[in-house]
């Protein structure tokens, strides 16, 4: 059932720190991009995200409404914990994160709050993955699950989408979102098609010329995107054992469930892995054995208007016309039975 909420009092919640996992979460692949920290910390998420995100989480938030106990799983250094204690005045707000050094920059960041709004957030070292966390000091389950594009970082997406359902309520919401058009090239609206099309050909012949096996693979893919700060969003995988950048849904279709790819962002490039949005819906209609409906929600752009408005208003920030009708995450939100569990 879901919390009344009518109590005032918290989770007299204890932070679970650990020592700093570092990039254990990406199983052998030593590339993660060792500033992700700093970069998600003092940007809200990546470089557009402070922007973007917020206006789209604004959207996909909105069911958490006041006086919900709420996770906050793969939370990061604790962004969108800190929204849903704040702005969404939830009532608690467990984040939990795999990653020691997010945690330790999220409870750094939470002494900013206010007393009130910062003893409703406990942040906890723990892998999403499995139900370990779940331990008597700390919420057993939540009116709101969430996961901000967590996925992209699981190999396995049934063991995640088993953990945040079955931590899930009774008649509460499990939103997870998930970055999405992964053929897409995301620009900063700066360069025409033309100028857009050979710089996008120049980098592609570069990731080419990498040898896979090289050790120093993953460094040579990111220095191919260096000095291109007009892309903001981009997909690199392996296809014919060769590095590209994908551009067409043929492409995309070649790449394997749970692939390891490289994604572009604002600011970095870091190592994830593949998932389509069939994947996330299937995954999600095993964990609650097929019974479910799934809402999916886009926050894009809906016209040019809309988009040379915010561009206006953002001039940091021009996203391109990629992002017209195209939002580069999507949200899947179900709402838990137990009937259909
Ligand atoms: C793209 S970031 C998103 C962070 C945060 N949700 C936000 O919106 O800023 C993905 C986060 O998931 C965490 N992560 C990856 N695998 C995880 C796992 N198995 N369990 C918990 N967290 C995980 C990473 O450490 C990273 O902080």
């Amino acid at each position: 059932m879901l919390s009344t909420g009518l109590s005032h009092s918290p989770t007299n919640q204890t932070d679970i720190t650990g020592a700093s996992q570092g990039p254990s979460h990406l199983g052998n692949r030593t590339d993660w991009n060792p500033t992700a920290v700093e970069i998600y910390n003092s940007t809200g998420h990546g470089a557009d995200g402070k922007e973007l995100l917020d206006k789209w989480l604004a959207y996909i938030l909105r069911v958490i409404v006041p006086g919900r106990h709420v996770l906050d799983a793969g939370c990061g250094t604790g962004p969108d914990s800190i929204i849903c204690a704040k702005s969404l005045q939830a009532r608690s707000v467990v984040g939990v994160d795999i990653n020691g050094e997010m945690i330790r920059v999220a409870i750094a960041k939470r002494e900013d709050l206010s007393p009130e709004i910062k003893e409703k957030i406990q942040f906890i070292v723990g892998d999403a993955t499995t139900t370990n966390w779940l331990i008597p000091s700390v919420r057993q389950s939540f009116d709101v699950t969430l996961s901000v594009n967590v996925g992209c970082n699981i190999r396995d997406l049934t063991k995640y989408v088993e953990v945040m359902t079955r931590a899930t309520n009774e008649g509460g919401q499990c939103i997870i979102t998930a970055p999405d058009n992964f053929a897409t090239v995301f620009t900063d609206g700066s360069l025409t098609d033309i100028q857009k099309e050979e710089r996008l050909k120049c980098i592609d012949e570069k990731l080419r010329a990498i040898n896979p096996n090289d050790p120093k693979a993953a460094e040579q893919v990111k220095a191919a995107f260096n000095g291109q700060g007009f892309i903001y969003r981009a997909t690199v995988a392996l296809i014919d054992n060769q590095y590209q950048v994908i551009m067409t849904d043929d492409q995309l279709a070649a790449l394997e469930p749970g692939a390891a790819i490289f994604r572009k962002l604002p600011g970095m490039v870091v190592p994830n892995y593949y998932h389509s949005a069939d994947e996330y819906v299937m995954a999600l209609e095993k964990c609650l054995s097929g019974n479910v409906k799934i809402k999916s929600h886009t926050g894009c752009f809906n016209d040019h208007e809309e988009q040379e408005k915010y561009n206006a208003e953002n001039p940091d920030s021009l996203l391109g016309k990629e992002y017209i009708g195209k939002n580069p995450f999507v949200a899947y939100e179900v709402t838990i039975s137990r009937a259909c569990k």
